[in-house]
């Protein structure tokens, strides 16, 4: 399997699975308009699903330095790169938003590895979204022809050297004064799940073998993958487990079909990529909950906000 791949293998399971088609229907219940929503922020209930982009996009804009930071962007048209998306609602949601703020996001560009989104955002025909099938680390955008870059859950569904490696790529194409908004879960509560067990690294190493935790941390995103290139591996003992693949660095399988995992880094690992690819915070907005694996994680949430130095 090539590094390219990494993603899933079908959009649409992964959407069923993690809940993503439910989204709508979820915020339809609460009865307000995005404004509202807005205004008046998530009902308690919603706060404790993994959140996908149109529920960290209603956080952000309630972020007062994140408003006060896009001011800038008045009466431009704007570029906006979305990278890692599940369905178009992530980019509506953000189109939307910005427009009840009096901005124009001109053209939203769609990047993610996964086809099949693609094609089924591809017949949506939404006016001024292009959708391009690439990895966030090589997007093919122009150098610095970007206002916003939106990065959502992206860091969990890829290894943290991938993960890593997509900040020079978000550096190259943002404008000097573009920002990147970054939401990820990181592993700092996952010791404090109910019913699940750290596996340390170096038990890993002695259950599953280097070999196979070099896997985790470059091409293997599901269980049965694993089983397929490890047969000797037993794949039930890591089912509700959290394993440690390298310091600060963790996998956590889920209970759909695929048995998929998702990978957590620390936020103090998070910090240093955005360090050393010369990004200063903007502002950062926490909170935590458990998400929709079984069992549950325990998740700490960030919404942050992200600027070149120049
Ligand atoms: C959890 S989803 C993001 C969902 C998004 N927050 C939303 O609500 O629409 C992660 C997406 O990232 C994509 N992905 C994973 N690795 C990628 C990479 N290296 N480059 C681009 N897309 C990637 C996957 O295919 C998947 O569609």
């Amino acid at each position: 399997m090539s590094e390219k791949q990494i993603g899933f293998k079908s959009g649409e399971e992964f959407r069923i699975s993690n809940g993503y088609t439910e989204t709508l229907r979820k915020l339809a219940m609460t009865g307000m308009s995005l404004e509202k929503l807005i205004e008046k922020g998530l009902p308690e209930n919603l706060e404790d699903n993994t959140p996908p982009a149109v529920f960290n996009i209603i956080h952000i804009f309630r972020q007062q330095k994140f408003l006060q930071e896009i001011e800038k962007f008045k009466g431009r048209k704007l570029n906006v790169a979305v990278t890692g998306v599940s369905t178009e609602e992530g980019t509506v949601f953000l189109n939307e938003a910005l427009k009840l703020k009096g901005y124009n996001p001109h053209n939203n560009f769609i990047i993610d590895v996964d086809k099949s989104i693609l094609d089924q955002i591809s017949k949506a025909n939404i006016p001024n979204f292009h959708c391009i099938h690439a990895d966030a680390r090589n997007t093919g955008l122009e150098n610095q022809s970007q206002d916003i870059v939106f990065k959502d859950h992206l860091g969990n569904c890829c290894p943290p050297g991938i993960n890593k490696d997509t900040f020079p790529e978000i550096s190259r194409i943002l404008k000097p004064d573009g920002i990147a908004i970054i939401n990820i879960t990181t592993s700092d509560l996952l010791p404090l799940s109910k019913n699940r067990k750290i596996i340390s690294q170096q038990q890993l190493s002695q259950f599953i073998g280097s070999e196979a935790i070099e896997t985790l941390k470059s091409s293997i995103y599901d269980l049965h993958s694993l089983k397929q290139n490890f047969p000797n591996i037993d794949i039930n003992n890591l089912k509700s487990s959290i394993l440690e693949i390298a310091p600060e660095s963790f996998v956590a399988f889920s209970d759909d079909p695929q048995a998929h995992c998702e990978w957590f880094q620390s936020l103090n690992s998070h910090l240093n990529s955005w360090f050393n690819n010369e990004f200063s915070i903007i502002d950062m907005k926490s909170r935590h909950g458990t998400d929709n694996h079984q069992p549950p994680l325990l998740c700490q949430r960030h919404n942050v906000i992200l600027r070149k130095n120049v």
